[in-house]
């Protein structure tokens, strides 16, 4: 089956989209993206991620193209037209193509943002092998940009990252500022200490991610202590459990830092119980 993609207005097949080669997003990383998650064909936290990305928007200065309800009509589209029951919907919005290649923002008035959506299917996304093992992480130095908190399609040295971290035997890699963590290449990162959760508190070193924030409403639901303040490569280290959260991945066991294995090596019961809740809540409240 051809994949339908949606570009600017269009569903098409994705060998007949195009986007111009003067696209910002192309030239300049000019563009902002999300990615929500599909389970049994519904859309997991599809509002969360539309205020993510209004705000993003507004802080690069780009008009959002649609309403909440016109871009939950396309995700809806996508998902049946591909007949997606698990996998996600990608939306990416970039400042658009003015015609010439230059530094300056074109004018808003002539040039209007090129919006792209696709879906890709993923059957392992839930019962995941990952998930059961866990997964293992190397630091290395947070290179990346100050405004980590607008989810920009610059992806080169998160995806540089995880190639460091594939060369050394690990899964990803959790980057560090100033002897602290502050997140995944693709995720938030959190360590567990004598029944405490610890992860770096929202400012725009980090992503304000959206599984994040359903996360520890739940982990406090459910009475468990929730600490967000910065937290040391050491200290990580000395962790009893720790995991990350994405869209993409949930609540994630990680089982090693650096080599040294956390605690027995093994998913810890907290982390496995927290992707437990995030799973059935999720469902849930899917649309
Ligand atoms: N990544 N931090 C970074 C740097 C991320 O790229 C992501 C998401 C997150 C988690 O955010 P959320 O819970 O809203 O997915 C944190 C997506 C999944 C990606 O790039 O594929």
């Amino acid at each position: 089956m051809t994949r339908i993609v949606y570009v600017n207005g269009d569903y098409l097949p994705e060998t007949e989209a195009k986007v111009s080669i003067f696209d910002r997003g192309f030239l300049m990383a000019d563009g902002v993206y999300e990615v929500t998650t599909v389970i049994d064909g519904k859309l997991i936290d599809f509002d969360g991620h539309f205020t993510r990305l209004e705000r993003s928007l507004n802080e690069l200065d780009i008009a959002n193209p649609m309403d909440r309800d016109a871009w939950l009509d396309v995700h809806r589209e996508l998902v049946a037209q591909n007949g997606i029951e698990l996998g996600m919907v990608y939306l990416q919005v970039t400042r658009g193509a003015p015609g010439d290649r230059d530094f300056i923002f074109p004018d808003p008035e002539t040039t209007t943002p090129t919006v792209v959506l696709f879906t890709q299917s993923n059957a392992a996304l839930v019962e995941s092998p990952k998930a059961k093992k866990g997964i293992k992480v190397v630091t290395i130095d947070d290179l990346r940009w100050g405004r980590r908190d607008i989810k920009t399609v610059q992806l080169l040295y998160p995806s540089m990252g995880k190639m460091m971290a594939l060369k050394q035997g690990a899964d990803d890699a959790w980057m560090v500022q100033d002897g602290a963590i502050t997140e995944g290449t693709s995720n938030n990162a959190y360590i567990i200490k004598d029944g405490k959760i610890v992860t770096r508190a929202l400012s725009n070193d980090i992503l304000h991610g959206i599984t994040r924030a359903a996360v520890l409403r739940f982990a406090r639901e459910a009475q468990m202590q929730v600490e967000e303040r910065n937290f040391t490569v050491e200290e990580a280290k000395s962790a009893d459990e720790a995991f990350v959260t994405s869209a993409s991945t949930f609540v994630m066991p990680v089982v090693a830092i650096d080599g040294a294995d956390l605690g027995s090596g093994t998913p810890g019961p907290l982390a496995t119980r927290l992707r437990e809740i995030y799973l059935e809540e999720s469902r849930k409240a899917a649309i």
